[in-house]
């Protein structure tokens, strides 16, 4: 028999869901497992979306979109949504794709820009499919370290220190997946600043958009100025509406870009579901009141989980500014972030990912979701303090 694909064979899966699915096996077998290395809202989707997505069902938007890219009023929804919340001016003919997931509309950005043997550097630790995506389409990934000591502060030295020839664009995500980290103004200045001065598109992941703590505020990379005609900017409904099994995303950017996009688009998945598009509109348009309501409890379990975790001793556990993750370190503790995960799920039942599998800068720490029940987190916090000595 031929090789199989080359490409593929380097890369892992996503490590998070197979821990996850790995969890939930035990889980069946009848181990009393918490599953904490998901990313997945633990609430229902509201219900005047899914009463939206009945009526399109019935109205008979069961058939290919038109355009494939997206019906109308949800290219219009989501370009109404981009200026109003995000300051970014798109026109929803040109600039505008919906996706199945926001996870499609990464691929989408990263084809329309990468030939191959470029480099896409992103901020680590990172998301852990970012670097695989970049292969995936042509690209070599390039990493900018971030350090945890400075609560993983981006500079314009630290990307420019990784800056080649070879450097074709950069990846962001504020909310950060896995760090917990909003990007501040000065931040997002300082990314404009290298991506103008190098020449470089930037892709900017803002699924976690919407849930952020304390008030913080949120800076589009595509909102700075001279940033609207190299930015690529990703969102969905997936984390903050609690939609993850719709698969609803959207990419938006400059038109000789989106161009390309669609062609990836067509080619491939053709279209988003035709009435989840029309449940997007719901979301968008509709009542926000709800996402706050699910934002205030992520904040309200963050502040019991980090201020339970740093109690026990031989845990330190940095807070977060947004998304739905702690990273905490085991200090004491000589094993390495698999070892630590390991024996979190082996001693306590508890499953949490790898540092590691975000970057090398999360080695010796493992995230957890606590986008899960209050109950289920006072019971992980009971059991690791019970065997946080043997880790
Ligand atoms: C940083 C980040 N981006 C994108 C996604 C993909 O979300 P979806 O494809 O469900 O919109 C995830 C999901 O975990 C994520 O953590």
């Amino acid at each position: 028999m031929k090789e199989l694909s080359r490409l593929l064979s380097q890369i892992p899966p996503s490590a998070t869901l197979a821990i996850n699915d790995k969890a939930k096996a035990m889980q069946a077998a009848g181990h009393d497992v918490i599953a904490l290395a998901g990313g997945e809202p633990d609430f229902d989707t509201p219900a005047h979306i899914v009463a939206a997505a009945f009526t399109a069902i019935e109205a008979g938007y069961t058939h290919y979109p038109a355009p494939t890219k997206g019906i109308t009023p949800t290219l219009e929804a989501i370009a109404e949504k981009m200026a109003k919340e995000n300051n970014v001016h798109v026109n929803p003919k040109t600039d505008v794709i919906v996706t199945p997931g926001s996870k499609w509309a990464l691929i989408l950005a990263l084809s329309a820009v990468i030939n191959p043997g470029d480099e896409v550097l992103y901020l680590s630790p990172a998301w852990v499919s970012y670097p695989p995506m970049i292969q995936i389409c042509g690209g070599i990934p390039i990493p900018v370290d971030l350090d945890p000591e400075d609560n993983y502060t981006v500079t314009a030295a630290k990307i420019r220190a990784r800056l080649t020839p070879k450097s074709k664009a950069i990846m962001v995500n504020s909310p950060c997946n896995p760090t917990g980290r909003v990007l501040t103004q000065a931040e997002v200045q300082a990314i404009a600043e290298v991506a103008i001065g190098a020449d470089l598109y930037v892709v900017t992941d803002e699924v976690y958009e919407k849930l952020r703590f304390d008030g913080r505020p949120h800076y589009s990379l595509a909102a700075e100025p001279g940033m609207a005609e190299r930015t690529l900017t990703t969102n969905g409904l997936s984390k903050s509406y609690a939609m993850t099994g719709w698969r609803m995303g959207w990419v938006v950017g400059p038109t000789p870009a989106m161009k390309l996009a669609a062609i990836m688009h067509s080619q491939t998945v053709t279209s988003a579901a035709t009435f989840t598009m029309k449940a997007a509109i719901a979301a968008l348009r509709g009542p926000q009141d709800i996402i706050q309501e699910m934002c205030q409890s992520y904040q309200d379990r963050r502040d019991y989980m980090v201020q339970a975790l740093n109690e026990i001793p031989g845990v330190h556990c940095p807070s977060i500014d947004g998304a739905f993750y702690l990273m905490p370190s085991f200090p004491n503790s000589q094993k390495n972030s698999v070892q630590l995960a390991d024996a979190l799920l082996e001693k306590a039942g508890i499953a949490g990912t790898p540092g590691i599998e975000f970057g090398a800068t999360a080695e010796n720490r493992v995230r957890f979701s606590i986008a899960t029940a209050m109950n289920d987190l006072e019971r992980a916090v009971e059991r690791i303090a019970k065997i946080a000595h043997e880790l």
